[in-house]
């Protein structure tokens, strides 16, 4: 099935981080440009920034289409939604023109740890309070946001699958999925479970945008998904099968650790580029065929 939803962005993405404003702008900036087609930041490192760090973040704002990706909205945590935060999001995205808004689906724990996401438990309960406050968010923010499928490492008090739990999530607060393949290999492999299987299961029609990053082995059946290494083989042909099933979508390369030399991580991002072009074109040829055998059956019929 072919997603017929307009994405927000198109191509092949980069993550920016802070450590990367100063590398990014000295390279060859004709290499970035063909490179990168859109960025995405976490909203709460950027609202704040004065100076020259944000004439840094202006440059880029300028020069690609961007997207937030939120650490601290804590959507399954007990505490009411920060509606600040929400109000100044809103403000830095119109200002920035940021043309969408993800988060995780977990939370946040309360000691203030923005990286450490916790579960929600897999409920229908649970739904129905998250949907809830995806709804809020949507409210406020004016446009629908993207909910992405996170890695966890325990699932206590599991009423529902992971898969049935996004999937019930993302219908009830009628939002939109931001489907992170590392995510998903990381997960099957800690919990056992036929990766191509849960992909297929994934809504297509809501797939707003793609992330894919690399992992850290702990151990055979144990993987950590830390952003800090190289993206591993499975992953990619992860990718690839979801473009298949799928059809194309805007996919960013997320590295937050260890970040290597440019040059690698535009490869990297090249790499989804190359993978991108690939499906697209056996989009095309597909299309082309339907068009001829279209034409062949008008002059068989004439
Ligand atoms: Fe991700």
């Amino acid at each position: 099935m072919m997603s017929h939803r307009r994405h927000p962005v198109t191509g092949a993405g980069l993550g920016l981080r802070r450590a990367l404003l100063g590398p990014l702008q000295a390279y060859d900036t004709e290499t970035v440009d063909a490179t990168i087609d859109f960025m995405e930041v976490a909203p709460e490192n950027w609202i704040n920034v004065g100076g020259q760090r944000r004439a840094s973040f202006r440059y880029f704002t300028e020069r690609y289409p961007f997207i937030c990706h939120g650490l601290s909205l804590s959507i399954g945590g007990p505490s009411p939604l920060d509606q600040t935060f929400i109000r100044k999001l809103r403000q830095f995205m119109d200002h920035y023109r940021i043309r969408t808004y993800s988060e995780h689906l977990s939370y946040c724990t309360d000691d203030g740890h923005l990286y450490d996401l916790m579960p929600i438990p897999f409920t229908e309960e649970a739904v129905k309070y998250v949907a809830g406050r995806i709804h809020q968010v949507q409210d406020m923010l004016g446009q629908r946001m993207a909910i992405e499928n996170v890695s966890y490492y325990a699932a206590p008090g599991a009423e529902l699958t992971e898969i049935d739990f996004i999937n019930a999530v993302i219908n009830e607060a009628d939002c939109d999925l931001l489907l992170d393949v590392n995510n998903i290999f990381v997960n099957s492999v800690n919990h056992r479970y036929d990766p191509l299987e849960f992909l297929a299961a994934l809504p297509a029609e809501r797939i707003s945008y793609g992330h894919i990053a690399g992992h850290y082995n702990e151990a055979e059946d144990l993987i950590v998904d830390t952003h800090g290494a190289d993206i591993i083989g499975d992953v990619w042909d992860l990718l690839d099968k979801a473009y298949e099933l799928f059809g194309v979508f805007p996919t960013l390369l997320e590295r937050d650790f260890n970040i290597p030399p440019v040059v690698d991580l535009l490869t990297e991002v090249q790499k989804i580029r190359d993978i991108q072009a690939k499906w697209s074109q056996h989009e095309r040829s597909k299309k082309d065929h339907a068009t001829h055998d279209h034409t062949d059956e008008k002059r068989r019929r004439a």
